[in-house]
C-alpha cells in the first residue's frame, strides 16, 4: 500500500537575485538568501535597510520585480504554513479572546476546540488575565504579544516577526524572547527583524546584516560578533552607526 505523503514543507525558502523596486529605488537589490530549518534567523540593520520588505517577500506578500523565490521548491505556495507579525499589528475592535477566536476559526480549528486553544495561547504569551480586554485598548506591548498569539493560532511552520519587542520594557522583552525560544524549540522556523543587537545575539541562530537593500554579512551569532568579515559588520557589531 502506498504511504500517505505528509504535508509539503515550505522550507527551505530560497530567494535568488530578488529585486523589489519602489519608484526608482531598489529596496531589495538582487538579494540572495536561503532560510532553512533550524535556529532563528535574525535580520539586523539600520532603518530603511529592507528588513520588513524581506519579511514580506519571504511571507509571499510581495512579488519581486525580478529574481525568484521558492518555498520548499515550489514557486507558488499559499501561505498556509507561514504566519507574520507586522511591525504595527492591527487588532479587531473586539476582546483579546475574540481576536484569537477569529484567528482560530480562520485557521479551520473546530469550534469545540477553540476555547481551550484561546486559553492556551493567552497563557503562552503571558496575557491570561486580559482575555476580555478590548484588544485596541491594550498597551503596545500587550498588543504585540496578542499578535504573536494570533500568528501562532495558525500553527505555522515558519513565523516571521517584525521587531516584536520594539515597544516592550525589559521584563516584557524577556517574556517575549522566552516565548520565541519556546516556539523555536518546537521546531517552528523563526525569522525576525530587530534593532537590538543584544536580542539578535540572544536568539540567533544566524544573523543577517542588511544595509540599503543588500545583505552585507551573514553568519552564525558567534562569528558575527567575534569575527566579522566586513567592515560594516565590524562597525555595526561595535555599536557604530551605519548610515
Ligand atoms: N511601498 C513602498 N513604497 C516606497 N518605498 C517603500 C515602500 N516600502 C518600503 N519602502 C522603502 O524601502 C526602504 C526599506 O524599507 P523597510 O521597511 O523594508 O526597511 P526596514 O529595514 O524594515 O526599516 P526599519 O528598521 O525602519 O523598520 C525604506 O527606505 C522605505 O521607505
Ligand atoms: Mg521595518
Amino acid at each position: 500500500m502506498m504511504r500517505m505523503r505528509g504535508p509539503a514543507t515550505d522550507l527551505p525558502i530560497i530567494l535568488e537575485d530578488v529585486t523589489i523596486v519602489a519608484g526608482d529605488m531598489a529596496i531589495l537589490d538582487r538579494l540572495t538568501l536561503t532560510l532553512a530549518t533550524g535556529a532563528p534567523t535574525m535580520l539586523v540593520g539600520p532603518n530603511g535597510a529592507g528588513k520588513s520588505t524581506l519579511l514580506r517577500v519571504a511571507m509571499g506578500l510581495m512579488t519581486p520585480a525580478s529574481g525568484r523565490i521558492t518555498w520548499g521548491g515550489r514557486a507558488n505556495s499559499p501561505p498556509l504554513r507561514r504566519a507574520i507579525v507586522f511591525q504595527r499589528p492591527a487588532m479587531l475592535r473586539r476582546s483579546a479572546a475574540a481576536n484569537l477566536l477569529y484567528a482560530l476559526s480562520a485557521a479551520g480549528v473546530p469550534h469545540a476546540k477553540r476555547g481551550a486553544h484561546v486559553a492556551e495561547l493567552l497563557d503562552l504569551v503571558g496575557l491570561a488575565g486580559l482575555s476580555e480586554r478590548p484588544a485596541r485598548r491594550m498597551s503596545g506591548g500587550e498588543q504585540q504579544r496578542l499578535a504573536l498569539a494570533r500568528a501562532l493560532a495558525r500553527e505555522p511552520e515558519i513565523l516571521f516577526l517584525d521587531e516584536p519587542t520594539a515597544s516592550l520594557d525589559p521584563a516584557a522583552t524577556k517574556a517575549l524572547e522566552d516565548v520565541i525560544r519556546a516556539v523555536a524549540a518546537r521546531g517552528i522556523k523563526v525569522v525576525m527583524a530587530t534593532h537590538d543587537l543584544g536580542e539578535a545575539r540572544r536568539l540567533a541562530g544566524e544573523i543577517v546584516l542588511m544595509h540599503r537593500g543588500h545583505i552585507v554579512e551573514i553568519g552564525g551569532a558567534d562569528t558575527f560578533f567575534t569575527a566579522p568579515r566586513t567592515d560594516e559588520a565590524r562597525r555595526f557589531a561595535a555599536g557604530e552607526l551605519l548610515i
